[in-house]
């Protein structure tokens, strides 16, 4: 199998600076060189061009053009590659409006795993930080000059998983539209075996896209992240929902976003989240 790895360091979505550094965060955790160890054929095909924070200064946020120019980069990026499992390197979460337009051939199941639902719009958002929002804009919700370049998904074909913040006009539009949510409550309640089962039942025959947010793992093993919220996900909770995916053989791309370089400890978030990716990827314990 062949794998084609491409970064996009922005931060211009997310309320904290440092988001930007974390393609370079990843790729120095040895992604590559572990992906080629389990055999793939691997290739870097390099970043995505984003403006620097620092020369757009004189401007105040949210910066939603040069978000949508960045992530329609990285859209026709990804429709120009086949037969190839893409890994987005991000960069803050908004990148994945662009990554899943850019990935859907069609009908696609989409597994958000995140601490949150990145399910605002303009008008539900408390922040107005974009990195909270590209989930809803996928599904078809928010500002038009993003639904119209973005949309890509049936609400009805989204799981997020991992769950635990949640703004009150999102809550409202999850229930809405049938998005499936499984939050740390079920996470702890039904174990993540049967939560990955389910997840794969329900979006049965669908290819699959995983959007991973560094954030949904508990802070104490993933520091680095600009939006922490405690009670994640454990070590062996997330590498076995990566573990079961996997296995059914399904998965055709992936984001690993808002890892913060800035607010880690000696890169372990970038650390953990490539463990995540070989996971994924079919590395076993046996
Ligand atoms: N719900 C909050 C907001 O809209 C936090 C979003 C965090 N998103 C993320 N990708 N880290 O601002
Ligand atoms: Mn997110
Ligand atoms: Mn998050
Ligand atoms: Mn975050």
């Amino acid at each position: 199998e062949r794998v084609a790895v491409l970064g996009l360091p922005m931060d211009l979505g997310a309320g904290r600076r440092g988001v930007d550094m974390g393609p370079s965060a990843l790729r120095y955790a040895r992604l590559l060189e572990e992906l080629e160890a389990l055999g793939l054929a691997v290739e870097d095909l390099g970043d995505v061009r984003v403006p620097l924070a620092e020369t757009l200064r004189k401007r105040k946020g949210p910066y939603l053009e040069e978000i949508r120019q960045a992530a329609l980069e990285l859209r026709d990026r990804l429709r120009g590659l086949e037969g190839v499992f893409p890994i987005v390197l991000g960069g803050d979460h908004s990148l994945s409006m662009g990554s899943v337009s850019g990935v859907a051939r069609g009908r696609i199941g989409v597994i958000w795993v995140d601490a949150h639902a990145d399910f605002n719009t303009p008008e539900t958002s408390p922040s107005g930080n974009i990195h909270g929002m590209p989930l809803a804009v996928l599904c078809g919700l928010g500002h038009p000059r993003l639904t119209e370049a973005f949309q890509a998904v049936d609400p009805k074909d989204v799981v997020l998983i991992g769950v635990r913040s949640l703004d009150p006009g999102e809550k409202r539009l999850l229930k809405e539209m049938g998005v499936r949510v499984y939050t740390m409550h079920e996470v702890d309640r039904l174990g993540m075996a049967r939560i990955a089962e389910e997840t794969l039942a329900y979006l049965e025959g669908l290819p699959l896209h995983v959007s991973l947010d560094a954030d949904v793992l508990d802070p104490a093993l993933a520091p680095g992240v600009g939006t922490p919220v405690p009670g994640g996900l454990t070590y062996r909770e997330a590498h076995l929902l990566m573990e079961v995916l996997a296995h059914s053989g399904r998965v055709q791309s992936l984001d690993l976003v808002e890892v913060n370089p800035i607010l880690d400890e000696k890169n372990r978030t970038a650390e953990m989240m490539v463990g995540l990716a070989l996971s994924l990827l079919g590395k076993r314990i046996l």
